[in-house]
């Protein structure tokens, strides 16, 4: 058998091998391999993962999906198809003996990255220290496995884009303001949707003293918004919006609800990637559909409906370059490292931190 690794020592770091193992042999064997393994192994795909590596998905979803299918889970390993985050949601949403996996540990969330637990600790800090009113943390889960349990630490939750507007409406029914991190865009979008003024949220920015604000903004802010968004859905533009809907007035526009809010509002309809894939199933032969999420998805739902139009509502390719890291090859090598009894990649969140999380993660799943 052809040797992925540079090196047994270094085996989480599998080299590129085109020259070993063409892509065409890559799937091949995974095909055979997946069969022979089928009793150990699970795979989890999220919607952004590109054809060839969802054709070896056992189960697919958007990540609040996923997060329920985690739990059930009865198998030795996971191989999670997706970005860290939900790798280690995996991983603290099943069983001590089970092992997550994910196929390449470069496969990260920009977005995730932009809020790190020491800055939230000091902003917290602030907010604190600004208003006497009750604060309710809450985190959109595309964040690392630390933010997850101070939200848990806090009497806080978490949230997907699929469950945002419940977990906000159950937050302020907990206390009187909420804090939500990292994602501005599906904060605000979210919270306007529910009734809530422009006028009634601020944002912090970590990157600023006192993230920019002055007690007093914070005390008289609803909402907190912390400086945060995915760069590939600041891809869509209101003028590719209404570009669009001046080419064809019969096109929908339906985004993803990290888009910003002048796109979100402009757009026809919005929601997570499970959402988008419903309406664009249940929609009638001859539909037209300009798409705000990535690439990969938006292309396997022109592919699934070629009896509608679905198109990209960017012309430019936005792709999620971390969840691409994820290739068939990468994936060969994590089922070839469990048939050598030998896994690879993977990841485990502490005790600790995942104690906390786990309430976070709990109350989430638990709010109807
Ligand atoms: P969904 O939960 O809607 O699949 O979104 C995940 C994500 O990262 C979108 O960028
Ligand atoms: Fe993160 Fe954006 Fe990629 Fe989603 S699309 S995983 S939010 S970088």
């Amino acid at each position: 058998m052809l040797d992925l690794f540079d090196n047994q020592e270094d085996a989480h770091r599998p080299i590129i091998s085109e020259e070993e193992l063409s892509d065409a042999d890559v799937l091949i064997e995974l095909k055979k391999i997946k069969e022979e393994l089928k009793d150990q192994v699970v795979v989890l795909g999220h919607h952004y993962q590109q054809d060839d590596v969802i054709a070896f998905a056992d189960i697919t979803g958007d990540s609040l999906q996923l997060a329920r299918e985690a739990a059930r889970i009865d198998k030795p390993y996971i191989i999670f198809c997706g970005v860290h985050f939900m790798a280690e949601t995996t991983d603290m949403l099943t069983k001590p003996n089970q092992k997550v996996i994910l196929p390449d540990l470069r496969a990260g969330c920009s977005m995730a990255d932009m809020a790190k637990r020491s800055e939230i600790d000091k902003a917290w800090t602030f907010m604190q220290k600004s208003t006497n009113e009750k604060i309710i943390p809450v985190t959109y889960i595309n964040c690392a496995a630390t933010l997850k349990a101070f939200v848990g630490e806090n009497e806080g939750s978490i949230c997907t884009s699929s469950n945002a507007e419940k977990i906000i409406g159950w937050a302020l029914k907990q206390g009187t303001k909420l804090l939500f991190f990292p994602d501005q865009h599906l904060g605000r979008n979210t919270c306007f949707k529910m009734g809530i003024p422009l006028a009634d949220m601020v944002v912090y920015n970590p990157n600023k003293l006192n993230g920019g604000l002055t007690s007093e903004q914070i005390h008289k802010a609803k909402v907190i918004l912390w400086y945060g968004f995915c760069s590939v859905h600041q891809g869509f533009t209101l003028e590719q919006v209404l570009a669009t809907k001046k080419r064809d007035p019969e096109m929908t526009v339906i985004v993803h609800p990290e888009c910003n809010f002048e796109v979100t509002q402009a757009a026809d309809d919005n929601g997570s990637t499970s959402y988008i894939i419903e309406k664009i199933a249940q929609s009638k032969a001859g539909s037209k559909f300009a798409v705000g999420t990535e690439i990969n998805l938006v292309n396997r739902l022109a592919h699934e409906f070629p009896d509608k139009t679905i198109v990209s509502l960017s012309p430019y390719q936005c792709l999620c370059t971390t969840m691409y890291r994820v290739r068939p090859r990468w994936l060969l090598a994590s089922f070839r490292a469990i048939k050598e009894n030998k896994p690879i990649n993977i990841i485990s969140v502490s005790e600790d931190i995942a104690q906390s999380s786990i309430k976070a993660l709990n109350r989430m799943l638990d709010v109807k």
